[in-house]
């Protein structure tokens, strides 16, 4: 298939499970437990019709956004992706140099494999997503190294306290550090582009790849197997929150809030942000759709900024969250199997395909900016 042939975001997750070991394909495409999480996630974007507005002239329309400060080509943006490198031939670096040429934010994770400070002399603007410790000397060193790097704007996870029950990684051998058996030798030499393009490829221009983003790093993820940087992410509570706020001049997002409660813990706390987000369906299963609660939350936010991910497939998906009151949205795992099957071309083709369904949609919704979207562009729709 050639990048001709991808119509749609679907398309790249269609094009590129073969092309990856089975082990792969489901640590990005899967969910925890009944994945009722990750279904529900997507599945709430169909409780919601347009009411369009007819004869109104959109010839000027455009999808500009701006977000703290900063004025983005689109509406949404690369949401922090653990482990990208394993997927695609140092992908956070291809999600980076795509979110640059198209201008709209990419979000550094923490369990990336590439330094932090590779990522941003790629792109500039780039975001940094921490994974932080319930220790204060351990946050003050991860943030001066955020900071002393050029990183603006924060982004903390909170609904990884510890990690989610992922049983599609025992059941297809995955692990990180990566554990090299017989199942796991034959899922790679049955996929040689990913094993040559991906693995091989960094082995020989890098060395062994390590989790470079945490100042909890033992060692390369493909040969130790001692404890990481989970340790002591269940000590994290609003405390530190207060003490990271203090500390970090730029903006501050709260990535993973579900509950009213903590969307307004966050605005009082001084966040800029929140990112309404069950984690994609990788955290706490039946935690709630993001979009079932953005409504009461977003009629509640002031000054504080509210983004919104998980299960985000379409335009229209888009226009509805801005209708229901979020500033901005992200994507996870279409961005990841739009690298893995085209690197940064793939990246900015999956830009385009969503950008064309906005602008196309705005004109047939009736509305030049994504400012003028409210919830009178939105109907629930009966069960
Ligand atoms: C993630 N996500 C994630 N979130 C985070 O805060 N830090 C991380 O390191 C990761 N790692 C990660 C890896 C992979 C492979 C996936 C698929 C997801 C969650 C991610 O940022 C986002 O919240 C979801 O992916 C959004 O859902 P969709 O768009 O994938 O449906």
């Amino acid at each position: 298939a050639r990048l001709r042939d991808v119509l749609a975001l679907d398309d790249f997750e269609r094009h590129s499970k073969p092309l990856l070991p089975r082990m792969i394909y489901q640590y990005v495409a899967g969910g925890v437990e009944t994945e009722s999480a990750m279904r529900n996630g997507r599945q709430a974007y169909q409780d919601y019709g347009f009411t369009p507005r007819a004869l109104v002239d959109t010839s000027a329309r455009s999808t500009r956004t701006s977000l703290f400060g900063k004025t983005y080509s689109a509406p949404f943006s690369i949401g922090p992706l653990g482990g990208a490198a394993f997927v695609a031939y140092r992908a956070d670096l291809a999600l980076a140099g795509a979110a640059r040429s198209c201008n709209i934010p990419m979000i550094l994770s923490a369990s990336s494999l590439i330094r932090l400070e590779d990522v941003i002399s790629v792109n500039p603007d780039a975001w940094f997503q921490g994974y932080l410790a319930g220790d204060f000397d351990r946050i003050t060193r991860m943030l001066d190294r955020v900071e002393a790097a050029g990183y603006r704007n924060l982004v903390v996870t909170v609904d990884t306290p510890i990690l989610g029950n992922r049983e599609h990684n025992i059941r297809s051998g995955f692990a990180m550090p990566i554990r090299v058996t017989p199942r796991v030798m034959m899922q790679s030499v049955t996929h040689p582009r990913w094993l040559l393009g991906t693995v091989a490829r960094t082995f020989v221009k890098h060395g062994a790849p390590h989790f470079e983003n945490t100042e909890a790093d033992r060692g390369p993820p493909m040969m130790s197997r001692k404890v990481r940087n989970t340790v002591a992410r269940d000590k994290l509570t609003w405390e530190h929150i207060a003490f990271i706020r203090k500390r970090w001049t730029g903006p501050l997002v709260i990535k993973g809030i579900i509950s009213p409660h903590d969307a307004f813990m966050a605005r009082d706390h001084g966040a800029d942000g929140i990112i309404l987000s069950n984690h994609g369906g990788r955290q706490l299963d039946y935690a709630m759709a993001p979009l079932r609660v953005l409504p009461e939350i977003a009629s509640q936010k002031g000054d504080m900024k509210v983004i919104i991910d998980g299960g985000i497939r379409r335009g229209s998906d888009v226009l509805k969250a801005l209708a229901l009151g979020a500033d901005f949205t992200l994507m996870g795992r279409p961005f990841l199997f739009a690298a893995a099957y085209d690197g940064q071309r793939g990246v900015e083709h999956a830009y385009s395909i969503m950008r064309d369904e906005i602008m196309r949609d705005m004109a047939m919704l009736g509305v030049n900016s994504v400012e003028e979207l409210n919830e009178s562009f939105v109907r629930k729709v009966c069960p």
